[in-house]
Formats: C-alpha cells, structure tokens, sequence
C-alpha cells in the first residue's frame, strides 16, 4: 500500500464563518510506535466544529493555526512497530480532537475501532461525535423500556440516532421536527410533533400519558417546556449538556479519549446491528468543504452532513429537502 509523505489538510487561521477553511498540503511523517496513518475516506461535520471556528465556543483552546472536523472513517496505509492490531489494510473508524478532514492522518491507535462491512463509509465517517453524544445522553438519563421520552430536533445528526436508540431500548418516543420529516419519524416507529407555538399541548395529546425524559438538542424547546411537562429535572438534558459532552468528547486526554472510544465502539457495533440507521443528508468532496458546512447551517439536515475524499461525481443531485424549500 502507497504511503504519502505527504497529506492535504483543512486548516484556518483566524475566527469566522467556513471561508476561512483553507486547504493546505503539509508534511506527513511516518507514524510513532503506537500511531497508524489512517487514508480518510469519509468524514463527518458537526455544528461543534462550526462554533469553535466562530469563535462562539470560548471553552476550547487550540494552538493556531487550527484543523477541522473530529470524525473520520478509512483505510489503514502504515502503522507503528508497537501497534497490534489494525493491520495494513484495515477499515477503520475514529476521532480526533481536530484535523479528520483530511487525506491523511496519523493518530494513535486507541483512537480507532475497526470499520464493520455492514456500516457503509458515508455513514461511518459521520458516527463519532453525533453517535457518541447521543449514546452518552442516553445513557446519562438511563433510558429504558417503560419511558416515554421527547427527543427535540429528532431528525437531525444526533437526535436522529437518539431517537432510535431509545427505541431501540423499549422507549416510546416523540420526536420534534418540521412537516417534512413527519413521514420519516413515523416510518422509525417515532411519533413527529412539530416544534414551535403549541408544542405542550402537542407532545401531551401524542404522548397520552406522562412524559418521562426529555433531550433538548436544538437549544429552544428547554427546561420551561420540561418542567411543563413534569419532566422530572434529573431527567432532562439540555442543550448546553450537550455541548458540554460533546466538549468532554473532544478532549484529548487519555481519560476522555478512552471514554469516546468506548462509546464509538458501543455506537458501531449498533450500526452494525442496524439497532438505528444514520441517514446521510449530503455527501460533499473534501475540496468543498465550505458548502457542505453551509449546508449544515441551514438546520435542516435529515441525519448527517460528510465529506468524502474520493467522491465518485462531484455532480450535486437535488435533495429532498431543497424541493420542499423551494416550495
Ligand atoms: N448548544 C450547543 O452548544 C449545541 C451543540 C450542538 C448542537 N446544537 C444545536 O442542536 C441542533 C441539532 O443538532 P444536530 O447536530 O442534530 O444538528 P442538525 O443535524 O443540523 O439538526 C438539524 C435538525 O434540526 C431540526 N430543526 C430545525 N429547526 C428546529 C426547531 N426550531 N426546533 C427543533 N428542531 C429543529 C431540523 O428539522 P426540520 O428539518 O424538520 O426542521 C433538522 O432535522 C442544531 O441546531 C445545533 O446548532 C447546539
């Protein structure tokens, strides 16, 4: 297999909006005795990334000039005299702090779970950060069978994948989404209630019965609506929870890295399980990098938004999604 010296990276300099993304080639040595060099194939976007490169999320600290992306799924090309498993050739998938989009990337191996034939690689490159916050959540509020829980923004990257967790774990579900997502709830087996004025009353008249848990991930429909609904307080998460574990899943210290990786195995082995499916909402080459996240801030993807470094068209097909806006 052809090792690089070389890789292309996205890196930006400054804060501000996906203009600032720039692609650059830089050096790649060979990997250290616990590192392998990972080919990317795929990799996902997540708003976190988008509120770093802001300047909005005023926790992370980084040196300049900064990398982008967390999530990534590929191909092993070389590996460290140290490293055990993941053999040359390998599929894998992974995270990082910063830098997955890219060509190619050394990283350690306790960052890696080997890639399941089942799981594709657009799906795979977008499971880290949407995957393990959404089982970590889950987690958190013990969801079980014999809860009845609200799960906002259900058919974006993370809602989508805790909404059919729960489900997957006995739980009835009510997700909040627009119209246009209704008939994609429902086939999931989770009841769509549309968000905005009205939506006590909504949620109470689908649930039926008392709502146990809630998961605020858009950051609207929060701790008024909770307590509204007599949500009790220890089983609610919030949106700023959220980004808070998403924080803790960036890190890369060797506690927080062992803790994504353990749920990054937890969350593949259910993809590979289909115990939920991760929708793919827009597949962008690597080189447009800037589209897909202003994709992304559009609100509105169905699942997860991916760049890929070997697109077999850069030919964009009109999605769904953009007929029912156009209309
Ligand atoms: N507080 C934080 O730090 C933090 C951290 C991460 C994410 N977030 C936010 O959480 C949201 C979801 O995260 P994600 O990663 O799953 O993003 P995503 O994939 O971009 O989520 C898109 C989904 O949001 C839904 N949505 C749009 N407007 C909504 C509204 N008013 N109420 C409820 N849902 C709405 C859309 O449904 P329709 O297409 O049906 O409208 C779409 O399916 C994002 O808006 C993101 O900015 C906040």
């Amino acid at each position: 297999m052809r090792v690089p010296g070389q890789t292309t990276v996205v890196e930006y300099e400054a804060f501000g909006d996906a203009e600032v993304l720039q692609m650059r080639t830089r050096d790649l040595p060979r990997p250290g005795p616990r590192e392998v060099t990972v080919e990317v194939i795929s990799s996902g976007l997540s708003h976190i990334d988008g509120f770093i490169r802001s300047g909005s999320e005023t926790e992370w600290d980084e040196e300049w000039p900064r990398r982008s992306g967390s999530d990534f799924a590929g191909v092993v090309v070389a590996r460290g005299a140290e490293v055990a498993g993941f053999a040359v050739g390998s599929d894998v998938i992974g995270h990082v702090s910063s830098g997955a989009h890219a060509t190619y990337l050394n990283v350690s191996d306790r960052v890696l779970v080997p890639k399941p034939r089942e799981v594709t690689w657009e799906t795979a490159g977008g499971l880290y950060l949407a995957g393990a916050t959404a089982l970590g959540t889950l987690d958190e509020l013990r969801i079980g069978a014999g809860d009845t829980i609200v799960v906002s923004a259900a058919a974006g990257g993370v809602g989508s994948i805790e909404a059919q967790l729960a489900k997957h774990r006995g739980a009835r579900v009510i997700g909040t989404c627009g119209e246009r997502n209704f008939d994609y709830l429902r086939q999931l087996g989770i009841t769509p209630v549309k968000y905005g004025d009205g939506l006590e009353e909504r949620i109470r008249r689908a649930a039926g019965r008392p709502v146990t848990a809630m998961i605020d991930n858009f950051g609207k429909d929060g701790r008024d609506l909770a307590a509204a609904l007599d949500v009790p307080p220890h089983r609610y998460r919030s949106s700023d929870d959220r980004r808070m574990l998403e924080l803790r899943l960036l890190q890369g210290d060797p506690e927080a890295v062992a803790f994504g990786t353990d749920l990054l195995v937890r969350v593949t082995e259910l993809a590979r399980l289909h115990a939920f499916t991760l929708l793919i909402s827009g597949l962008y080459p690597l080189t447009d990098i800037a589209e897909a996240y202003a994709d992304l801030a559009r609100l509105h993807a169905r699942g997860k938004i991916v760049v890929a470094t070997h697109p077999v068209t850069t030919f964009r097909t009109l999605k769904a999604r953009d007929v029912h806006e156009a209309s």
